[in-house]
């Protein structure tokens, strides 16, 4: 479907939303429920194609999945396949997440390298080693790798990179080994941290995770739960972006203030008002005062993340001055620079670095979402744009941010899908 999304842009944003729940999390939590034989409910899944493509993956492994509004039920009583379907996988980095609990329940698993984002090369060494580390014997056969053992075994795994699937996969197969697993340069992320309390909730026995030492004491077995998925910190991050960019005033209720340290900081560096309470987050310009420009780095958690990169770049374009973003976590993550730059935008990219000299008016144009969060960025670009600016492959956007245009005109957009 040749689908975009028009905006005609130049008004400021005003008003509240409401939070979803947070894509990535809701996405580990879906693996999470492999690991038992019981029923688990999860709520708070955001509407977004990336939750329907990893129900279909889990139902193709013998899993009874049901969605019903936010809410998703699954019971993988009994796994009838261990290998992942290559459709499902050329779909969704998050597949691979299927290998650690295949292989710790099952004793066997086996999955292509994934699709997702075209962000970076995003090996997946991290994940590998780790399983070898704990007992299992990794092949590769064609494009598929294989994971065999009988039993997995606790072991101190030092991770080269703090990986955020790869923690959560390692995670999930240290749950079922026998004895103890430390993990070392883990991720800290909130989503991290959140699968590790739905373990927790169905009987795992994990110490450490939100900080970069992670412990686990291997189980016999998981039992059901009930969960609720913590909120989008990246989608409320990008709300407020939009709200800042066009001189608006954005609450996002729901949104954890304590999610977004780095993006908070920096928009108060940037001279806008930001009032963070357990409700929600408002952010707003300063009456009589530009915003400023600044500088910053995307790095791991609790870093500024890498995925409010391109969306924080589009409001820069507004701020009185230069201001660098250094990108530190994937290598191609600078796709949106010649977008912005057909729309006007003062921006150029070297190596990893981006500067952006600002403020630019901005105007409409012909542009694509080449990622979920390039596709932000223009979106963001184009709210702050005079004229009209017309968005294909507004897919990638369905990836990330559930009802976005009814959002948006909920904050008084001018923003249609056609
Ligand atoms: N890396 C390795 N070895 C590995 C795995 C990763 O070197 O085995 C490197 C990658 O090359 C990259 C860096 O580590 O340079 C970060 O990759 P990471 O594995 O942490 O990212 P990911 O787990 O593949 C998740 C999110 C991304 C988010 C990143 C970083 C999902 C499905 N994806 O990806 O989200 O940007 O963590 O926070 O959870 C998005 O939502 O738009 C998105 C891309």
């Amino acid at each position: 479907m040749d689908e975009r999304l028009v905006i005609r842009g130049g008004r400021p944003l005003q008003g509240s939303i409401v939070a979803s729940g947070s894509k990535n999390a809701a996405l580990y939590a879906l693996a999470a429920t492999l690991l038992t034989a019981d029923p688990v409910t999860i709520h708070n899944t955001p509407a977004i194609a990336d939750i329907g493509e990893m129900a279909d993956l889990l139902r193709a492994l013998g899993a009874r999945v049901e969605r019903s509004g936010d809410d998703v039920e699954i019971q993988a009583a009994e796994l009838t396949e261990h290998r992942a379907p290559d459709e499902h996988v050329v779909a969704l980095r998050a597949s691979f997440l299927v290998m650690g609990p295949l292989l710790a329940r099952e004793g066997e698993a086996a999955c292509a390298a994934p699709g997702g984002d075209v962000i970076g090369v995003r090996p997946l060494d991290v994940h590998l080693t780790g399983f070898r580390a704990l007992g299992a014997e990794v092949v590769r056969n064609g494009a598929a790798w294989v994971a065999r053992a009988p039993r997995l075994t606790g072991a101190r795994l030092f991770l080269d990179y703090p990986s955020v699937l790869g923690t959560v996969n390692l995670l999930f197969a240290a749950t079922l080994a026998r004895g103890t697993t430390t993990i070392v340069n883990a991720a800290a992320e909130p989503e991290v941290q959140m699968v590790a309390e739905m373990l927790n909730e169905m009987g795992a026995r994990i110490r450490g995770h939100g900080s970069n030492t992670i412990e686990v004491d291997g189980v016999e077995r998981l039992h059901g739960t009930e969960f609720t998925v913590i909120p989008d910190r990246i989608e409320s991050g990008t709300f407020l972006l939009a709200g800042a960019a066009t001189g608006g005033d954005v609450t996002v209720e729901g949104a954890n203030p304590r999610h977004l340290d780095s993006l908070l900081t920096k928009m108060n560096e940037a001279g806008l008002d930001v009032t963070a309470a357990g409700a929600g987050i408002r952010v707003c310009r300063r009456p009589g005062h530009d915003l400023k420009p600044i500088q910053l780095q995307a790095v791991p958690y609790p870093g500024y993340a890498t995925d409010l990169h391109a969306p924080m770049a589009a409001m820069l374009t507004q701020a009185h001055g230069v201001s660098i973003v250094l990108e530190r976590v994937f290598e191609n993550r600078l796709l949106y620079v010649g977008e912005l730059r057909s729309m006007g935008a003062h921006i150029t990219a070297g190596g990893q670095s981006v500067m952006i000299e600002g403020p630019t008016p901005l105007f409409g144009a012909n542009v694509r979402a080449l990622d979920v969060r390039a596709g932000a960025a223009v979106v963001i670009a184009g709210l702050a744009a005079s004229g009209e600016t017309s968005i294909r492959d507004v897919i990638h956007l369905d990836r990330g941010y559930a009802g976005l245009s009814g959002r948006l005109r909920a904050l008084g957009a001018d923003v249609n899908r056609i």
